[in-house]
């Protein structure tokens, strides 16, 4: 089955990982909420029926551990922070249809419901296994109770998985070595007997289910390596008070581990929402049970986004309970990357992340953040969080580009015409390019690019720059009224399709736009077919959208940033909390030769971009001074097709003598340039400031082409 363009007549449901209820939300957070909030936001504009949920995970060991240290219940702690996530999201206009928790009344019961299903569908069996206790205390040690060595990277591990090292999901038993976190004493394994789910006889569904699933290429191939590798059956049980009671003949007073009753909440909130709308409105059931609606019996478009930590919950063992239970599945898993900061990951406990609340405690308006988290970079890349790139990318695009085009055009239609500019439909070529926006836009929801949805806007205001350049109708409008009126009517039917395709990455600032333009109701409820509709509405005076971020602005956050990280490092320990580590790669760890290195580029160019690089492998005839010119060499370089002079830096760094017959790499059609009188005609790659000189490490002969 391929799935057919979005919309469809199929209810969505758009879902975002859970927060765990146990701690302050910080950007990296925001990104799955961001992530989630514009792909339904774009889903809506396409007139598809969607509900955006999830809900606060209130179980497992994060939680228990955390409520234990406070001397709390975990109830009352999780409680306490869910309330405050739903605090929290609002304010970042992550707007959710319905946000629950795992502990309500609805969760409970369908996920009780759904393991009596796995039972008596013959998924389930029990096995004897060995579980950490702590025989000090007298307490089993579930999942993060317990830490030890992976046994499958030798790396520092929490007990359910390797955070730090391989981030492979652990079954309990397996770590090595193992540590009570709460007393530090050495754990022993003792024997319990435990449910498992068979995951294992889903592999054949699981590959096919693979090769359907749409979303981000990480969460697609990811899981193929682990179904090859063979899967393990799941222990879905934990020896715990907090959680879900295991259903049925529980004698050990068992509870479900935390990664049942999670994902269960995106069914159960998906109900809350339709219990509050009515079923009319929007059908869970429907949506996530096969066979609950004749029109689409396999049921609706589920679309779960996530960070990548957490790719593996979503492709294998998720799917395999929904295929179990005769629930729908999912169509597509969008799994971001991670945000860092000094290319390591957060870190809570060591306060190294950049929180949520602080950002809006800077004065910072919301969207801002929200374009620069779903932007920056594609969706499954790791960004690396900076305050100068959020002031870069607000100052060029959001107000340079964006706000730019929308206050100049605005200004000078309130100025000129009074109500604004008549005309009965914006002349071709504007309708064209609006058009044109608006297919990119759909093409960027079929391909869960939120990056895209972002760039079909900043394209179209840049378009609608050059435009009002172009035309200059300021020029026109004493002599050719008519021609000034028709093109900046044209410039105000761009700004109304930007407010509607800006709505799901700049909710409240299209929501403005929307109210400058005079346009009656509310932007969001608006569909891209009002974006090529031409303006109607009495406009008001504009104010601009987007405010500049100042130079001492970055300055003063990078220092307070800087402070931070640097007190987080000084205390850094090996029992710390560090995010998703494999976004360190090995050689980031020896921080004493990396401290030098330039950042990775966070700005990718396409392979199109790459194969307009023109590069060579050449060989150096000759390498003579230049008179005057301290550094320069002059090259004579054999191209094969041809013989060419280059100017190099290399003067200094090399022995002259030693350079001909040297083989070198050259970027052939970089621009001529004039130095010292003589002419450039291309460039010689090198490394670093010794000018390393970049060569071929077999015999490619001069004229080969370097891809
Ligand atoms: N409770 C689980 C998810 C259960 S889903 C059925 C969990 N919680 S979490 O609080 O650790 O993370 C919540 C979301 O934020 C997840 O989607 C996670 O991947 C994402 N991220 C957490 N830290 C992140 C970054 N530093 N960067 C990007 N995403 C991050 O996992
Ligand atoms: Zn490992």
């Amino acid at each position: 089955m391929s799935h057919d363009d979005f919309p469809t007549d199929r209810p969505a449901v758009v879902t975002c990982g859970l927060p765990y209820a146990n701690g302050d939300l910080h950007i990296g957070h925001l990104r799955t909420y961001v992530g989630g909030d514009v792909y339904s936001r774009a889903l809506d504009r396409l007139g598809q029926e969607t509900a955006f949920v999830s809900g606060s995970d209130m179980h497992g060991t994060p939680v228990a551990v955390n409520a234990e240290q406070e001397g709390v219940s975990p109830e009352e702690f999780a409680l306490d922070w869910h309330e405050r996530y739903a605090e929290t999201f609002p304010k970042f206009n992550v707007d959710f249809d319905n946000y629950g928790h795992t502990h309500d009344e609805t969760n409970t019961e369908i996920t009780q419901q759904l393991v009596r299903d796995l039972d008596e569908g013959g998924h389930l069996y029990e096995k004897e296994i060995m579980v950490a206790y702590d025989p000090v205390d007298d307490q089993y040690l579930p999942d993060r109770y317990v830490e030890g060595t992976c046994p499958y990277c030798g790396a520092h591990a929490r007990g359910d998985e390797c955070d730090e090292g391989c981030q492979r999901h652990l079954e309990p038993g397996e770590v090595e070595d193992p540590e009570s976190t709460i007393s530090g004493n050495p754990a022993e394994y003792r024997e319990r007997t435990h449910q498992f789910f068979a995951v294992s006889e889903f592999a054949d569904y699981l590959s096919k289910f693979l090769d359907r699933l749409e979303g981000t290429s990480n969460a697609r191939n990811q899981p193929r390596e682990w179904i090859e590798q063979g899967l393990q059956d799941w222990c879905i049980t934990r020896d715990m008070d907090w959680g879900i009671d295991l259903p049925g003949e529980n004698p050990q007073d068992l509870v479900l581990y935390v990664w049942v009753d999670a994902p269960i909440e995106y069914i159960s909130s998906t109900k809350q929402y339709s219990e509050r709308v009515g079923a009319d409105e929007f059908d869970w059931e429907a949506a996530w049970k096969e066979g609950a609606s004749d029109e689409h019996p396999e049921g609706g478009e589920i679309v779960h986004v996530i960070g990548r930590d957490i790719i593996q919950h979503h492709t294998i063992f998720w799917p395999a309970m929904l295929e179990a239970t005769d629930h729908a599945e999912p169509r597509a898993v969008m799994a971001s990357g991670f945000v860092t900061l000094g290319g390591k990951g957060f870190s809570t406990s060591r306060d190294r992340a950049v929180w949520a609340d602080e950002y809006l405690d800077e004065g910072f308006h919301p969207d801002p953040l929200r374009y620069y988290l779903a932007t920056n970079g594609g969706f499954q890349q790791d960004v690396d969080f900076s305050w100068e790139k959020f002031a870069e990318r607000v100052n060029t695009e959001l107000v340079g580009t964006v706000g730019n085009f929308l206050y100049r055009s605005l200004l000078f239609a309130h100025r000129n015409y009074e109500g604004g500019p008549d005309a009965d439909a914006p002349s071709d070529d504007v309708a064209a390019r609006i058009d044109e926006a608006v297919e990119e836009f759909a093409a960027a929801v079929d391909d869960y690019s939120v990056r895209a949805l972002g760039d079909a806007v900043t394209d179209l205001a840049r378009y609608g720059n050059e435009y009002i350049q172009r035309n200059e109708p300021w020029k026109l409008v004493d002599e050719e009224p008519a021609e000034a009126e028709r093109v900046i009517y044209d410039c105000v039917a761009i700004a109304k399709a930007i407010a509607v395709l800006f709505e799901p990455l700049a909710p409240e600032k299209s929501e403005r736009l929307w109210d400058q333009l005079g346009e009656p109701g509310s932007v969001h409820d608006a569909t891209v077919d009002a974006a090529g509709e031409g303006p109607a509405g009495d406009l008001s005076e504009p104010t601009e959208l987007f405010e500049q971020v100042e130079d001492e602005r970055v300055e003063d956050l990078n220092e307070k940033l800087e402070a931070r990280v640097a007190e987080s490092e000084a205390d850094e320990t090996d029992d710390d909390d560090e995010e998703g580590s494999s976004a360190n790669d090995a050689d980031t760890t020896d921080d004493t030769d990396m401290t030098d290195i330039e950042p990775l580029s966070d700005d990718r160019i396409s392979f199109d971009d790459f194969q307009e690089l023109d590069i060579r492998v050449g060989r150096i005839e000759d390498a003579v001074g230049i008179d005057g010119a301290d550094d320069l060499l002059k090259l004579t370089v054999d191209l094969g097709a041809e013989t060419r002079t280059i100017v190099a830096g290399l003067k200094g760094l090399h022995d002259v003598d030693d350079l001909p017959d040297t083989k070198v790499i050259v970027l052939a059609n970089m621009e001529k340039a004039e130095l010292f009188g003589v002419e450039s005609n291309g460039m010689v790659l090198a490394a670093g400031e010794d000018a390393d000189l970049l060569t071929t490490y077999e015999d490619a002969a001069p004229g080969t082409k370097v891809k």
